[in-house]
């Protein structure tokens, strides 16, 4: 269940139009790396997820996410306010408008239609948890780019804390995987090799005893072959 907050996550007041930076921006609201897909992700990922602490993690970033949605909505919304005809023609707004007149529409910078196909949802923790990882800096990566076409400072300061808050996800996701995800991932190691494997992949002493009496006692049964 969500409560809804009648207020943004961080204030945005632009006093100038400006449709050309509207089409870059709106990549945020429904292209591959955005804020709508960056929430479903989440979101939807966490009901598999078997550590509760991480199914915390997810749903309070895909929370946020949707807090970003409105945010990046809002600043396409300022940004196409009151335009003339003439301006929507010269910022190359006009396909745009005659599909979604200045409506917002998740679409990515291109034009192409936010699509379920530019995520995944494994229902596997280390498979989620990386994706997600890279999803932030993909993220990072479209603000740090929106922000080489900007010279409106109000438009900067919220385009720049929405670029910190990737920081900030790819953080907590990084600290749910090294908590959680790198036990399981040395599970997965050890148990996906046969013994002689795991002690040449174990170059140093200490590392190859460790390998040698996790898995010897076991070598007759679960590694037969
Ligand atoms: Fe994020």
């Amino acid at each position: 269940m969500f409560v809804y907050e009648k207020k943004l996550q961080y204030p945005i007041s632009i006093k100038k139009t400006d449709p050309k930076l509207a089409k870059i921006i709106i990549s945020q609201y429904g292209g591959p790396d955005g804020e709508l897909g960056a929430s479903l992700r989440y979101l939807s990922q966490r009901y598999s997820v078997p550590y509760p602490e991480v199914k915390a993690i997810l749903t309070d970033i895909g929370t946020e996410e949707l807090g970003h949605l409105e945010m990046v909505g809002t600043i396409v919304y300022q940004l196409t306010k009151n335009l003339s005809v003439e301006e929507i023609r010269a910022a190359g707004l006009d396909q745009y408008f005659v599909d979604h007149t200045a409506g917002i529409y998740p679409a990515s910078a291109s034009g192409v239609p936010y699509s379920a196909a530019s995520m995944q949802v494994k229902g596997d923790i280390i498979a989620d948890i990386h994706e997600d990882l890279a999803a932030e800096q993909k993220a990072r990566v479209t603000y740090d780019n929106i922000l080489r076409f900007c010279d409106d400072p109000d438009v900067i300061d919220p385009i720049r804390f929405l670029r910190q808050r990737e920081i900030v996800h790819f953080q907590r996701f990084g600290e749910a995987e090294r908590t959680k995800c790198s036990g399981l991932i040395m599970a997965i190691f050890f148990y996906s090799r046969t013994p002689c494997e795991v002690r040449r992949h174990c170059q140093h002493k200490w590392l190859h005893r460790l390998a040698f009496l996790l898995t010897h006692p076991m070598r007759g049964a679960t590694f037969a072959r």
